[in-house]
């Protein structure tokens, strides 16, 4: 029997590699992008700037910022072929599986001529430019939209805004979804962007990372949780429910989405920022009915549990107001979570190691061999 082993279940705390991406003080509930609070850039800066952050490690001039977007524009219509794969997929599929099988596909109908390095920014770049129309290619196929038109002169997160409702965004929404992007933009080692890392470890290439990382993103525990949270909020469906639902399901040991995290002891800094934005959009439209359900789940459960809200508790509350289904909502957290995983694909292709952990083996290891045929 082997000696045992100590096992870090999770990996929790385990320090797997050096990067220059991002930082989480999870005591101070501080996040910071290579260098920068993500207060500050929540308050000045867009998504593209910030996707230019994490790709150089470094706040773009406004030449390099406008070639940047000019890039991501000219890089967002898909080949044929995977136009024809997407619009032959069920209409009923998840939408994360629709977004995963076609950035895999993607890798195979690049045009021969554009078609970037396997390791390089030119795919990062494509990447995070496609998956808007990803998306949007099957939504509105099944929501009976007409064709995407290109829309060069709209950001990354208003163009997705344009592609999924098919009408233009009010700037509050449009801005309200540029932050709600930068604030997912990226997160340390968060299970996806590990799950990217890993692959790209292999000496495998971008667009295989990507599809591990969304396929890991997909899970309720990590990106699948505010859409989660919206389904408590129509359980709830008013305050003075709250406290018995959430009683009921402490009863029955069930989790409270939007709450909790592995690295954050205090409130996650996101969750700040989009209690703000959650105000805001339903203020705009005097509604504040999921504000407020979410403000008494807050009490409820800091008092119960002594848990603090994470990022997903108040995101979902944003994206419903603005009109987006709850089933893009983790689709919506892939394409500004790209920006990340790309960066970290990156980093890791120039400080290559393969990762490759141990596991403590708890099994026999001498147990006789009998063949088939003498078994009963
Ligand atoms: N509701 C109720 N109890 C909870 C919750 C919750 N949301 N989160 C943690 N706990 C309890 C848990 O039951 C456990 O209690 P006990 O020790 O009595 O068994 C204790 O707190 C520690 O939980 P854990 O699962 O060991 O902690 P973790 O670090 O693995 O959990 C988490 C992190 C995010 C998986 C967890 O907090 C959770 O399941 N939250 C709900 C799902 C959610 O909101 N996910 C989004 C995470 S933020 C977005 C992202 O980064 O992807």
């Amino acid at each position: 029997m082997p000696e045992p082993m100590e096992v870090q279940k999770g990996l929790q705390d385990v320090v797997a590699l050096q990067s220059r991406i991002c930082f989480i003080d999870g005591l101070q509930g501080r996040l910071i992008y290579d260098g920068y609070d993500i207060r500050d850039l929540a308050a000045n800066s867009t998504f593209e700037e910030v996707a230019y952050l994490l790709w150089y490690g470094t706040l773009p001039t406004p030449a390099r910022l406008d070639d940047l977007c000019r890039q991501l524009v000219a890089l967002r219509s898909l080949p044929p072929e995977l136009v024809a794969l997407i619009d032959a997929m069920p209409l009923d599929s998840s939408p994360m599986d629709v977004l995963r099988t076609a950035v895999s596909a993607l890798a195979l109908f690049e045009p021969g001529e554009t078609k970037p390095g396997p390791t390089s920014i030119g795919g990062a770049q494509r990447l995070t430019a496609a998956l808007p129309t990803i998306i949007a290619q099957f939504h509105r196929r099944r929501a009976k939209l007409p064709p995407l038109r290109p829309r060069p002169e709209l950001s990354h997160a208003a163009y997705l805004l344009y592609a999924i409702l098919d009408r233009d965004p009010s700037p509050l929404d449009a801005r309200a979804m540029d932050v709600a992007f930068i604030l997912h933009a990226d997160h340390e080692l968060n299970a996806s962007t590990f799950a990217a890392r890993v692959t790209a470890s292999t000496l495998s290439d971008l667009y295989s990372a990507i599809t591990s990382a969304i396929g890991t993103l997909k899970g309720p525990l990590h990106g699948g949780a505010n859409e989660r949270v919206m389904e408590l909020l129509d359980e709830m469906a008013s305050v003075d429910r709250v406290e018995s639902v959430v009683q009921a399901k402490l009863a029955a040991h069930e989790r409270i989405m939007g709450f909790g995290h592995r690295v954050y002891k205090v409130e996650d800094p996101r969750a700040t920022i989009l209690r703000e934005w959650s105000r805001r959009v339903g203020e705009e439209r005097k509604n504040l009915t999921y504000y407020d359900l979410l403000r008494k789940l807050e009490e409820v459960v800091h008092r119960e549990k002594g848990l603090y809200p994470n990022v997903d508790l108040y995101s979902g509350s944003v994206y419903s107001l603005i009109g987006i289904p709850h089933d893009l909502f983790t689709p919506l957290f892939a394409a500004s979570r790209i920006a990340g995983w790309t960066a970290h694909v990156l980093e890791e292709y120039t400080d290559l190691r393969l990762i490759r952990p141990t596991a403590a083996y708890v099994g026999p290891t001498d147990l006789k061999y009998s063949p088939i045929a003498g078994r009963a």
